[in-house]
């Protein structure tokens, strides 16, 4: 039924003499791993992997691909070089459970149901899926890492894995308050580490915070060395509206680095319940960081427009502001440009409804003998596609 369907497709969109060839290289990567070549005309949500072609090919300082073959290799951290002298890292997480009634779980069973590779999942199975895709690329990529996951102690939420802390803080986890909880949650939460900070002075914790549709595909360590002076880094675009995006901050686990991001997210907080509380529930929280940013007198908002890391002191934290091209990077969707992927990329956030291709990515990871390098072939080829998600 699956190749029928890729077939179908492909009968009305190629003249009679590219069919043969076309069709027989489309058979089989349906046949292999259930991949389908990319049509012009997209307006609708796939519910399976489609591969168009890989931008920025020829391009010195990007990805080049060859299939699903990585000509380049992109990372070169591995647990084999394990430092122990290094500072522990904690990603921490939000994540909030939602209650479906048994009526409409049902529903969500017999309609709703999505499969990758050979698992269907329905709707709150899929939040769980994203939850431990998650944590296996940070597992992959920081092998001494670990994981907190902020929740709401109503959820009862429990991940039983190695390196993975489940961390309850009350809260008002609705959907529509979720990313002004969020904030909330982190400050609390850095508060709370503040505290435990005071009486272990000996070893330093550093944490990032993310978004749980993120892949983090290179080690993050580094930042920490490279630029040793920042409290608290940021990831910036060059967008106008919305430069910066919430879905990765990292804090220093010093004492002052600790006490300066919660004074600043607690601003953030303030400016968010002041002024952009009925903004889209989505974006309240990347406005109030904006505005925050920009709002400083001696902030320079044209340093956004290009793609290097760079300081500034705001609201009395040392702000590291990382690229997103690096380290938040996301396949375009739409008539963006789209250049390929850094060389050196180093986090992938699946946003909206990329997300099937989150888990796409790790099924193909996981279950060939293909390495991250290849993996991210597989991401830069599918980014345009609109998913089902
Ligand atoms: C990943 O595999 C590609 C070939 O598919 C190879 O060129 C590359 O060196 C490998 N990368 C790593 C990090 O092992
Ligand atoms: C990436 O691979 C291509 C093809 O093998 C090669 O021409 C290019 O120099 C490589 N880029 C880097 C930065 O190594
Ligand atoms: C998925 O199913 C195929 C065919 O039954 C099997 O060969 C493969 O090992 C399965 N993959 C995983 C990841 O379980």
């Amino acid at each position: 039924m699956k190749i029928y369907k890729g077939w179908h497709r492909l009968l009305f969109c190629l003249p009679l003499v590219f069919l043969v060839p076309c069709l027989l290289s489309v058979f089989e990567l349906r046949q292999s791993s259930n991949v389908e070549v990319l049509p012009k005309k997209q307006n609708k949500k796939f519910d399976h992997l489609v591969l168009g072609t890989a931008a920025g090919q020829g391009l010195p300082d990007r990805l080049q691909c060859q299939g699903l073959k990585a000509l380049n290799k992109t990372h070169f951290s591995s647990s084999s070089n394990v430092d122990i002298s290094r500072d522990a890292i904690s990603f921490v997480t939000v994540f909030a459970v939602y209650n479906i009634s048994p009526h409409s779980y049902e529903d969500d069973k017999l309609s709703n149901l999505v499969t990758i590779g050979n698992t269907s999942y329905s709707k709150a199975e899929r939040s769980m899926a994203i939850l431990h895709v998650f944590i296996n690329f940070v597992q992959v990529s920081m092998p001494q890492s670990n994981v907190i996951i902020l929740t709401d102690p109503a959820s009862k939420l429990s991940v039983a894995r190695n390196g993975v802390t489940v961390f309850p803080i009350e809260g008002e986890y609705s959907r529509d308050k979720l990313m002004l909880q969020r904030i909330k949650s982190y400050i609390d939460f850095l508060e709370r580490r503040l505290k435990l900070h005071s009486e272990r002075k000996d070893c330093v914790n550093h944490y990032i915070f993310t978004d749980s549709d993120v892949a983090v595909v290179d080690d993050l360590g580094p930042v920490f060395q490279k630029y040793p002076n920042f409290h608290l880094a940021l990831t910036f675009r060059n967008n106008k509206n919305q430069p910066l995006n919430s879905g990765f901050i990292a804090v220093r686990g010093t004492t002052d680095g600790i006490l300066r991001a919660k004074l600043f997210l607690r601003k953030v907080l303030e400016i968010y319940s002041s002024t952009f509380i009925k903004a889209s529930r989505m974006l309240g929280d990347q406005l109030a960081l904006s505005w925050v940013v920009k709002s400083h007198p001696s902030f320079d908002a044209k340093r956004f427009t290009r793609p290097q890391a760079f300081m500034d002191e705001i609201h009395g934290a040392s702000v590291l502001f990382l690229p997103c091209a690096l380290y938040n990077w996301t396949p375009p969707e739409g008539a963006g440009q789209f250049h390929g992927m850094p060389l050196d990329v180093k986090v992938v956030h699946f946003k909206g409804s990329r997300k099937r291709l989150m888990l796409e990515a790790w099924n193909f990871f996981s279950s060939s003998d293909s390495n991250i390098s290849d993996m991210l072939c597989l991401v830069l080829k599918s980014g345009r596609t609109k998913y089902d998600f």
